[in-house]
């Protein structure tokens, strides 16, 4: 039995407020988009209906119907977009505009046109869309962001609700460009606006704070219908879009590649957990300008620093702390009230803290693994603290340098039987990722505490056989996040939930290993 999609519409009006978040549905089938908005519209009861990813939009309507009448707590938008202007519809500017007419019909308070096809089509019959449904007026530049104001001098030729800009970022200064136009325009027009593409994801969560009236997310992740979409419970749970507003700082951490960071899981974590206003975003930088651009240009209040802009970042500095200096690389940069970027280096503290809760440190011997920017936090904050510091280096002549440098001890692999260590620490990258490397043989290694910076994962195989022969084990969770509790501190100066933290990036390493582990699974079956 077909169902018939009533004659005249019944309105249903549109919410005083609009949610701000919208799930954009993009289903093979009505099915399977209803299937989702059941199952996840009571908690985003805002839902965007691409009607153009389904092959006979017109026909699934009173399917739609049906469940927008049995779920009145839902606003709904529907969307047809044309081909030509980055759509999937085929059809003809005259069935486009039936489809859209016939969704409100179905239920939709609001319909998106293009503006490619409101130019098109009679003035009037754009008018009798609107006189039905509220209308979004829509613009996608599917390659650049450019001309926003002149764009939006044109659609507001055509009368509309909400005129919605979205353009592509390929530099994070992209995502100033859109924000600086939400904050300038948006008092005037009720816009949305937000930037796709994968150097657009901040634009995500950033275009509310200036003023976008709402945004959109994806089901998941891998079900976003634009590239760069966030899923939304990762919207909802790690970045708290609801409470983002124009009050609200933003932190971030910059580096190239940035994409698997734990820092915003355990950085929104302490946010949400010591209730600071702020939000906590990954910045794939690819290169310094581009990101002094954008720390300048949002402005960005508190950055972590990684690779590979460490030492580069030194030079765009206001002034930096003497561990900084010393180390020759900063983690940690903060905007302070007169507006000038000061760095800081928190690695030593994630050196530092961690083992001084096991043991002495003043007058401790210490084994350091390694000559490069981690080492040599390692060594300074040791020798910092009292600590009589050794170097051993793949690169015998770094490990000299460094010794030299900190009024340390280099020592060849050779000679380690004569020192009876404390502490080794390594300060490698050897036992990173699914391997059974080790920096050291089992019979070297002899110490009482034992701790290895690589955190993923949790227990190499060093802190294995240092477990089993019965010594302390620091694992590199710790490190990263004590420096990331020593950040957290100098950007909001309360003290970090160091507790937290730790709960949150070892939930977040289980999943990401389950879910590495199930992609595996799957890849076995035929
Ligand atoms: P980071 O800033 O994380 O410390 P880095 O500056 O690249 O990174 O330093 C990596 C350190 O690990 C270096 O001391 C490097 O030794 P070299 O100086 O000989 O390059 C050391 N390292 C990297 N891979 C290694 C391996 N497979 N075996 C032993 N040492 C290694």
């Amino acid at each position: 039995m077909t169902l018939a999609l009533p004659p005249t519409a019944s309105p249903r009006s549109l919410p005083l407020r609009l949610p701000r978040v919208c799930l954009a549905l993009s289903g093979g089938t009505i099915e399977e988009m209803l299937a989702i908005a059941e199952s996840m519209g009571r908690d985003n009861p805002f839902l965007e209906f691409r009607l153009d990813y389904l092959k006979q939009p017109l026909s699934v309507l009173p399917k739609l119907h049906r469940f927008l009448e049995t779920h009145q707590y839902v606003t709904a938008i529907g969307t047809c977009r044309r081909a030509d202007n980055g759509g999937q519809f085929k059809g003809s500017l005259a069935s486009q505009l039936e489809v859209l007419t016939k969704a409100h019909t179905a239920g939709c308070q609001i319909v998106d046109l293009e503006l490619q096809s409101a130019v098109k089509a009679k003035a009037e019959a754009v008018a009798r869309l609107r006189s039905r449904a509220g209308l979004i007026l829509s613009f996608h530049d599917f390659h650049a962001t450019r001309q926003l104001e002149e764009t939006l001098e044109k659609m507001l030729k055509i009368p509309a609700d909400f005129y919605k800009l979205v353009s592509t970022a390929t530099t994070l200064s992209d995502n100033v460009t859109m924000m600086k136009f939400l904050q300038t325009r948006g008092d005037q027009q009720a816009l949305v606006g937000l930037c796709m593409g994968e150097q657009g994801i901040i634009s995500r969560v950033l275009s509310l704070r200036a003023g976008s009236v709402f945004t959109f997310a994806a089901p998941s992740a891998d079900q976003a219908t634009a590239k760069g979409q966030i899923g939304v419970r990762e919207l909802r749970s790690i970045y708290r879009i609801e409470q983002v507003d124009a009050a609200t700082r933003v932190f971030g951490v910059a580096g190239d590649p940035i994409g698997h960071s734990l820092s915003p899981v355990i950085m929104n974590a302490a946010l949400r957990r010591e209730n600071v206003n702020g939000v906590y975003l990954a910045l794939h930088a690819k290169t310094l300008k581009d990101l002094m651009q954008c720390v300048r240009g949002i402005p960005v209040h508190g950055l972590s620093v990684t690779m590979p802009y460490k030492r580069s970042i030194l030079g765009q500095l206001d002034n930096t702390d003497a561990h900084s200096s010393k180390i020759g690389a900063c983690n940690t940069v903060v905007r302070g009230q007169d507006g000038k970027l000061y760095g800081f280096n928190t690695d030593i503290a994630g050196v530092v803290r961690p083992l001084e809760q096991r043991l002495a440190i003043e007058n401790a011997k210490v084994l350091v693994l390694g000559a490069g920017g981690a080492a040599r936090a390692a060594v300074f904050g040791l020798k910092e603290r009292g600590a009589e510091v050794w170097v051993l280096n793949r690169t015998a002549a770094k490990a000299q340098k460094l010794a030299r440098q900190a009024k340390a001890h280099s020592i060849k692999r050779a000679d380690l039987r004569k020192v009876a260590f404390d502490v080794i620490i390594n300060a490698t990258p050897v036992g990173m990722g699914d391997t059974k490397d080790c920096p050291l043989k089992d019979q070297e290694i002899q110490a009482r505490v034992v701790f290895d910076m690589v955190y993923d994962p949790v227990e190499t195989h060093l802190l294995h056989v240092a477990r089993a022969k019965g010594f302390a084990v620091i694992p590199g969770i710790e490190m990263f996040v004590q420096q990331a509790a020593r950040q957290f501190e100098i950007w909001t100066g309360k003290p970090a939930p160091a507790g937290d933290m730790l709960r949150a990036v070892m939930v977040a390493l289980q999943e990401r290993a389950a879910a590495q582990k199930q992609a595996a699974n799957q890849k076995q079956k035929p």
